[in-house]
């Protein structure tokens, strides 16, 4: 009986050794042909005892495929080769440009994100990443938001069976930062965020807020509407225009939304923010009657969108390249 493991052995090196695609072809006749010793042996298998012909089958089985797989390997390879200048030329000009490999570039959200850290962290702001699962008490209770609240239903979770939950917002990162960090606090948290949404052109399923949170004594809203004002003539350019005007958070008290104007002419909304509910504070360890703070939670993409002229935000997951190359 043929030694199996011994074939693989030998027929495995001599498949890599294939210079090209006629000695590949002549080694799969040899290898796998009806003369072959795997077909050999796959035909004595009737007339081997009954208890090996099993075992046996299958170890001939396994040597065959593998045999297969590695002639399908060399093919590809030997096909990129001839693809490639350098399998086709016998030698080497060492004086011409190298080959040069095709580099990609960052995502447009991507970009707009690292402006955003770099901007913040020049405000003395730290960046700090929250979890994307949350559990109900960051994500609702601690921002001030009971189980019987209808601002619940404002945003459709994607809960988890165990309870916890896609964070709907980046918001739930404040908690985890004023518990982390106490006050004076500067911080900015981005990320993904997913809701069940009906999507559209200006909303997605999954998406990026960034979550701006200032906590010291005697902050007021003149300090966050020059803060959003300071940051978008910085990222969309200095004539961007905004409009604030009054919103409802229950986590924050006053609170408003900014809109940005797009360079059609029509305006998007584009963040919401407030001072921070004392509830919030208390929730975060910190006394409201010593510290005040302000917060914001602004979409990165339809950020992207104003600055780059994206009319659909749904190009952004797209992955298609038409798109992509623009940026
Ligand atoms: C919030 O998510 C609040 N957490 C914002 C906040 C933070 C208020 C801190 C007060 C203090 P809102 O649901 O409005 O609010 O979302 C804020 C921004 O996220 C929107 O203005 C928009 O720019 C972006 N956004 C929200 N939903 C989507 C979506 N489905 N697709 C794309 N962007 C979205």
């Amino acid at each position: 009986m043929i030694d199996l493991d011994q074939l693989r052995t030998e027929a495995l090196a001599q498949i890599a050794a294939a210079p090209d695609d006629a000695a590949l072809a002549a080694l799969r006749v040899k290898l796998l042909g009806r003369k072959s010793e795997l077909t050999a042996a796959l035909r004595g298998l009737g007339a081997l005892p009954k208890e090996e012909r099993g075992p046996r089958g299958k170890h001939t089985n396994e040597v065959k495929q593998a045999v297969e797989q590695a002639l399908e390997q060399r093919a590809s390879e030997l096909a990129q080769l001839a693809e490639s200048d350098l399998g086709k030329r016998e030698w080497l000009d060492l004086s011409l440009p190298a080959p040069t490999t095709p580099r990609g570039h960052l995502h447009p959200i991507t970009q707009i994100e690292d402006e955003l850290d770099d901007l913040f962290r020049g405000m003395g702001y730290r960046v700090v990443e929250g979890p994307w699962i949350e559990d109900e008490f960051h994500n609702f209770d601690a921002l001030n938001i009971p189980d019987w609240h209808p601002t619940r239903e404002d945003w459709d979770t994607f809960w988890l069976t165990d309870g916890n939950l896609m964070r709907t917002h980046t918001s739930p990162s404040q908690i985890r930062a004023m518990r982390r960090f106490g006050a004076p606090l500067r911080a900015v948290l981005p990320g993904r965020c997913f809701r069940n949404e009906a999507v559209d052109a200006t909303h997605e399923a999954v998406f990026n807020q960034i979550e701006g949170l200032v906590i010291d004594r005697d902050i007021r809203p003149g300090h966050l509407f020059h803060t959003i004002n300071a940051i978008l003539s910085v990222i969309v350019g200095p004539g961007v225009e905004t409009r604030f005007r009054p919103g409802y958070f229950p986590f924050t008290e006053p609170s408003f939304e900014c809109d940005v104007k797009r360079p059609d002419g029509s305006w998007m909304e584009l963040c919401g923010m407030g001072m921070v509910h004392p509830h919030v504070l208390r929730a975060g360890g910190l006394d409201p009657a010593e510290w005040t703070g302000f917060a914001f939670g602004l979409g990165i993409d339809r950020l992207a969108m104003t600055r780059f002229g994206i009319e659909d935000i749904r190009w952004m997951n797209s992955g298609d390249l038409r798109f992509l190359e623009q940026f």
